[in-house]
């Protein structure tokens, strides 16, 4: 199946940092436990392409991306470490280019209607609404929505609480959050709370679609 159309059928996507790659395969077991079978781990540290190789290899069915893709140093890695698709919080046009050439999906940050066109005028289609709640929410994206017919991921500041009114919009395919694979609750092991909350926003999504 399409990347995309992968994306839009889980419909969240947790955004995850790492500080070992030891965490990467119980961290990603505890999100399939709780109905979530992507993850995007991000280039925030060192231990996101190792990260992404031991979730690709213990968990062939998860969805894997890179995430946090800043410069083609990071794309590189990624490539490497078969990430499926690379987010970028920023419109790269390098990055962007590197994966077109390569035919790897590619989701940049945008904010802006102009960013919003360059993005398109590269082909793309789907894009990441980024730091959303600080650019404008859910207004922003009902206006892009009736100017463009670009889908977006928005990221940055959704929780439980506000995601589902996100993935409700037309034109939002699916929502990007760290807030069910926190830091700490990694860093404590506490992947039973990750399970958890993955959980809870599986039935939120089963309850609103
Ligand atoms: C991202 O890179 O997508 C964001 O950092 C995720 O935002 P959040 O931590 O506010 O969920």
């Amino acid at each position: 199946m399409n990347i995309f159309n992968r994306l839009s059928d889980e419909k969240i996507v947790p955004v995850i940092k790492l500080q070992s790659p030891d965490s990467a395969t119980p961290l990603a077991d505890a999100l399939i436990k709780g109905g979530i079978n992507v993850a995007e781990v991000t280039f925030r540290t060192d231990a996101a392409a190792e990260s992404i190789k031991k979730i690709r290899t213990n968990f062939p069915e998860m969805l894997v991306g890179a995430g946090t893709v800043l410069n083609l140093e990071n794309a590189k890695k990624a490539e490497d470490a078969g990430a499926s698709f690379m987010v970028a919080p920023g419109f790269n046009p390098k990055i962007v280019q590197f994966c077109l050439d390569r035919k790897i999906p590619v989701v940049p940050g945008v904010t802006s209607p102009s960013e919003v066109e360059q993005a398109m005028e590269m082909g793309l289609e789907v894009l990441k609404f980024f730091p959303a709640e600080l650019s404008g929410g859910i207004p922003m994206l009902k206006t892009l929505a009736s100017v463009y017919t670009a889908k977006f991921m928005p990221t940055g500041g959704l929780n439980a609480d506000n995601f589902i009114d996100y993935l409700k919009l037309s034109n939002v395919i699916a929502c990007g959050g760290s807030w069910m694979v926190g830091g700490p609750l990694v860093e404590s092991g506490n992947f039973e709370e990750i399970t958890r909350l993955s959980a809870e926003v599986r039935r939120i999504i089963k309850a609103n679609f």
